[in-house]
């Protein structure tokens, strides 16, 4: 590695049809923030638009289940009604504007839905077999026609995703317990039929779905996710490798030209409480047999990386590396891990309160204290205001300079209800810019606005206040 030479984290990467400016990828996370339709509005809107902050920056959509009937918790989003799609759409137009991409992870629960999601429905929890999770209700059988009829709706949902709702991919969910998953499992699946036994059976389901969704697509917007290692929602197989060397084999034989192969790490386990253990500590990573298959295409990983090791798996191994919890509080996370700046810690309490900005839209940017007028990203604080309790309708700031694009205005609000909001953007090129922000509530908090620049240029700032309370 040498100075001229970015690590190769840092580096860009095309996958599909994406050119990505750096290794970094927001993981797929559920956050419930749907609303009860399983729309996603505003919140989602901003969520992973400040993910997108980063130019260049691949981020994957929490699981999205193809309809109702595929669905298993409230508040998450589905992509087959058309204002389903259309809140998605709003959100990719979003993410394309900040220069990054995004791929819409479809699924559905199978055995893994929850009863309150889909007994006011009338529709059934349905497995492979009539197995249970520990604890759950034993669900009913898929019949071959139903299973046909799942591999049209994956179809369907890829169709919605790319050509409807802007996404630059699908990854189909083969992980972490849900319904392709349970085929695959020989736990889950003990089918006598031909979607069950060898192994061959047990992959004959997730196999017509990626070549339904590619005749949909195309494969270079296809990608998967697997997860040969977990043992949530009662997974695991005694020795996953026979049935995943398959899998793969097969997938690279009919499909070699997919966007990416995304691998959750063996030391993983569960999505929620993920951990290692001592026998994993051992195991080496740079022999997964995944990888080995799959080079020298796109690799993900996923699972427990930190800044040190991602550095080392991309310099490596060559992998993009997908961080989920620590990309829900640091929405400016690949910024971060570049310039090497600190993260903030998550709170897990608040990674699925259904609807709820809080732990969600609030997690702020770096907020670097400039030394000498100059912030740790180089940029020269030019104006700078703060005003304590007060109510905001509308706030607009305008600012004109030589060069728009070397201007960088932020905003932060903090309230004493703890709703705490900060933002940030970065001028168009269009020479007089305006930049609003609307505020609502009736709280009064503390608003401070900084003006930066990149370069030495000077800078009129004007802002102007409407409807303000100063109290
Ligand atoms: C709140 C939360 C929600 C998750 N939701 C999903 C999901 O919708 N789909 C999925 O494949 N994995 C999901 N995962 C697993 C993550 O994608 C990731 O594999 C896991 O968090 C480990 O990575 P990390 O150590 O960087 O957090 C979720 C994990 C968390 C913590």
């Amino acid at each position: 590695m040498t100075s001229s030479n970015p690590p190769k984290l840092f580096q860009p990467i095309k996958v599909g049809d994406v050119q990505l400016q750096h290794h970094i990828v927001l993981a797929p996370l559920t956050r419930l923030r749907a609303n009860a339709k399983h729309v996603h509005g505003d919140l989602a809107l901003d969520y992973y638009t400040q993910r997108a902050s980063t130019p260049g920056t691949l981020l994957i959509s929490e699981g999205t289940s193809l309809r109702a009937e595929a669905g298993g918790w409230s508040n998450e989003p589905h992509i087959h009604t058309d204002e389903q799609v259309a809140g998605w759409k709003r959100i990719t137009d979003a993410v394309h504007a900040k220069g990054s991409y995004m791929f819409c992870q479809i699924f559905a629960h199978g055995r893994a839905a929850y009863p309150e999601a889909l007994e006011p429905l009338g529709y059934d929890i349905v497995g492979p077999s009539p197995i249970p999770i520990q604890g759950r209700p034993t669900p009913r059988e898929l019949t071959v026609k139903e299973i046909k009829e799942y591999v049209c709706w994956f179809a369907e949902a890829a169709h919605n995703a790319v050509h409807r709702a802007g996404f630059d991919g699908v990854e189909v969910h083969f992980a972490n317990g849900y319904l392709l998953n349970q085929f695959i499992d020989d736990g889950s699946n003990h089918r006598t039929d031909e979607y069950g036994g060898s192994i061959e059976n047990r992959c004959r389901f997730p196999l017509e779905v990626l070549d339904a969704v590619v005749k949909t697509v195309g494969q270079s917007k296809v990608a998967f996710r697997v997860s040969p290692w977990e043992i949530f929602q009662d997974m695991g197989m005694k020795d996953p490798v026979p049935t995943y060397t398959y899998l793969i084999k097969k997938i690279l034989e009919d499909f070699p030209l997919l966007a990416y192969l995304h691998a959750i790490e063996r030391r993983v386990k569960g999505v929620t409480v993920a951990g290692s253990n001592s026998e994993d500590k051992e195991y080496d990573e740079s022999k997964n047999f995944l990888r080995q298959l799959w080079k020298p295409r796109p690799f993900i990983s996923a699972g427990l990386f930190n800044r040190e090791t991602a550095l080392e798996r991309a310099e490596t191994e060559g992998d993009l590396i997908a961080f989920g919890r620590l990309f829900i509080s640091n929405p400016d996370l690949p910024l971060r891990l570049k310039k090497n700046l600190p993260l903030t810690p998550y709170n897990r309490e608040t990674f699925y309160v259904p609807e709820s900005p809080v732990g969600y839209i609030d997690y702020p940017f770096y907020t670097e204290e400039p030394v000498n007028g100059v912030d740790q990203l180089g940029w020269r604080l030019v104006a700078s205001w703060r005003c304590r309790r007060f109510q905001l309708a509308f706030l607009c700031i305008r600012v004109r300079s030589q060069s728009c694009q070397s201007i960088r205005v932020r905003w932060t609000v903090n309230s004493p209800s703890c709703i705490r909001r900060a933002s940030e953007r970065r001028c168009g090129s269009n020479p007089s810019h305006d930049s609003n922000n609307r505020l609502l509530g009736s709280w009064y908090p503390t608003l401070s606005i900084d003006i930066y620049t990149a370069d030495d240029q000077s800078v009129v700032v004007v802002l102007r206040l409407n409807d303000m309370l100063h109290i």
